[in-house]
């Protein structure tokens, strides 16, 4: 077991002198967990394989998943890729800083362990206060997979970072809660038309205004794991998904509610102990409720989503129901991660 340190900051102002102490580990090839505007990341020096090798280690995430790279600037990209196409630029203009990540062809810099022997790199710049200042003050680009175990719901609060990765690494920067919720959306230029490879904090209706023609990679279109190794060998892995067994109900939501009742008397036969993650404010009686955020205010689902599934999953329930949303704007990001946690387990009414 590592020592970690823990070191709380101001989110919004964040204290140099803290951030600079993160900054000299990651110089050094350590390890830091720090806040995004989406998700709590674990980073360490992209261009160092022996740092990114850590974070595998640390996170026991398999090494065929590739690992974002942050930067601070994008004068920071022509040292990372090879070619930034026209396409690339107009989401950057629009989009940077902010919760989009960008596929690119990779340059000789980035090592292989970084992109899991991909050609392509996967880049971002945050725009939250604390990962901003702690990748410039570092002075090198920072890989940041999500913070949690390998498999289990990415954290979004201090205290869920702290469960996951305490003594696996240096230091944990306690930032609160990160505002977004849901992780960047991966988006990948190297070809034509660009291809959403993973919904997130930018919605595919805003990537469309901006580019025109936008595919949409067939894991999201289907909600499952698939295997596709050439572009993104990552999506066969389970994610997100919580210990108690999960089923999501999709349709209207009169007859949502008609099947979660149904299926709630099915497993109090049975003996199980269920929860249920509400997207509308629907009440059940059902032994844990979770209402997710405020009804129907899509961003706040999305910024309470993965805590709301370690909270009920954390009660001890056996099976965990939940509402499904309709598909439109950050809608797309929450029913992603609900029917990947479930790992496909979606019941359409
Ligand atoms: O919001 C986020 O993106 C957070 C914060 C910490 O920045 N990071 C994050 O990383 O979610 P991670 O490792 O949990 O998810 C990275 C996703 C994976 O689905 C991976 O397959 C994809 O990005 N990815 C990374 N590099 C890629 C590449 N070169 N080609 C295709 N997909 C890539
Ligand atoms: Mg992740």
């Amino acid at each position: 077991m590592k020592e970690t340190k823990i070191v709380k900051v101001d989110p919004y102002e964040p204290e140099p002198r803290l951030i600079r102490e993160a900054a000299s580990v990651i110089s050094r090839g350590g390890l830091v967990v720090f806040p995004t505007e989406t998700v709590y990341g674990l980073g360490a020096n992209a261009i160092s394989e022996e740092a990114v090798r850590n974070i595998f280690e640390a996170k026991g995430r398999p090494t065929d998943n590739p690992i974002i790279v942050h930067i601070h600037d994008e004068s920071w990209l022509s040292e990372l890729v090879c070619d930034v196409p026209d396409r690339a630029w107009k989401l950057i203009k629009r989009f940077w800083p902010g919760p989009l990540t960008i596929v690119l062809k990779k340059s000789a810099k980035v090592p292989y362990i970084t992109t899991a022997g991909l050609e392509t790199v996967g880049i971002r710049m945050p725009s939250h206060p604390v990962a901003n200042m702690l990748i410039r003050e570092s002075g090198v680009p920072i890989a940041a997979p999500s913070a949690n175990l390998s498999g289990s719901p990415s954290p979004t609060t201090f205290k869920h970072a702290f469960v996951d990765m305490y003594g696996r690494v240096d230091i944990i920067i306690d930032g609160g809660k990160t505002p977004i919720g849901v992780e960047s959306t991966v988006i990948d230029v190297s070809v034509d038309p660009p291809e959403l490879l993973r919904p997130g904090g930018i919605s595919l209706e805003e990537l469309r205004e901006c580019l025109g023609e936008v595919r949409v990679h067939r894991s999201v279109r289907e909600g499952i794991m698939v295997n596709d190794e050439s572009r993104s060998p990552g999506m066969k892995h389970r994610h997100y998904a919580p210990n108690a067994k999960m089923v999501v109900i999709e349709g209207k939501l009169n007859d949502i509610k008609h099947k979660i009742d149904e299926l709630i008397k099915q497993f109090k036969r049975s003996g199980l102990k269920i929860g249920i993650l509400s997207l509308s404010g629907n009440m059940y009686k059902a032994d844990v409720i979770k209402v997710v955020g405020k009804p129907y205010d899509l961003k706040s689902i999305a910024s309470n989503l993965f805590e709301s599934i370690r909270e009920v999953d954390a009660k001890g329930v056996d099976v965990i129901i939940a509402e499904g949303i309709e598909t439109k704007e950050i809608g797309l990001a929450i029913m992603d991660r609900l029917r990947k946690a479930s790992g496909g387990h979606v019941i359409k009414v």
